[in-house]
């Protein structure tokens, strides 16, 4: 029964629409239909600047970083808690808030894995990092990651979190298919262009 409040709490933190509130408030701008459309660190960046960008990331990998952490001190059950993290990323993408809609869940995914497989999550960071760096593409860096996660859980020994690992690529490929029909088609946003 106290499984079913975690997988709540855990949604409903997901929901919260940080990416939303920071561009209200810091320069006035609904990301919804303004830029990529979406809710996340990038576009926030992209519409009112870099630090309000990282203010979102930021927020926004609290979603998914606190009720994991949470939820651990109460079980250590690997199916608990990966339904438990899972919760606050379909939060994101699916909020209660937005109508059902969200945001892309990387920010949310790096927070809620970092409890459940922190080197694996870690590694997986650098990797998005320097794929951002050198293509120019936030998109390609996510989906970089999205790959790595499971990856680098099966190499840094961290078995139970696989499982999670493979969902979340899969859910990131999806709520990236438009970034990656724009990366096909030369289309795709790029930080390097002015
Ligand atoms: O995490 C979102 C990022 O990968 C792409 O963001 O705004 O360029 O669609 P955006």
């Amino acid at each position: 029964m106290l499984w079913i409040f975690w997988l709540v709490f855990a949604y409903f933190l997901g929901s919260l629409p940080f990416g939303l509130l920071v561009a209200k408030i810091s320069c006035g701008i609904d990301p919804r239909t303004h830029g990529s459309k979406n809710t996340g660190a990038t576009n926030v960046a992209r519409l009112c600047g870099f630090k309000y960008g990282v203010a979102a990331l930021i927020l926004d990998i609290s979603k998914g970083f606190i009720p994991v952490l949470m939820a651990s001190q109460y079980s250590h059950n690997w199916m608990f808690l990966s339904l438990v993290a899972l919760s606050a990323v379909i939060g994101h993408v699916f909020s209660i808030f937005l109508d059902m809609r969200g945001g892309k869940a990387v920010a949310t995914t790096i927070g809620a894995f970092l409890v459940l497989a922190p080197a694996a999550t870690l590694w997986s960071v650098v990797f998005c990092i320097i794929v951002i760096m050198l293509s120019g593409y936030v998109s390609m860096g996510s989906l970089t990651l999205a790959v790595s996660l499971p990856v680098m859980a099966l190499l840094t020994g961290n078995f139970g979190a696989i499982l999670l690992g493979c969902i979340l690529t899969v859910l990131l490929f999806w709520t990236h298919r438009e970034n990656i029909r724009r990366l096909a088609t030369g289309e795709e946003n790029s930080w390097k262009k002015k």
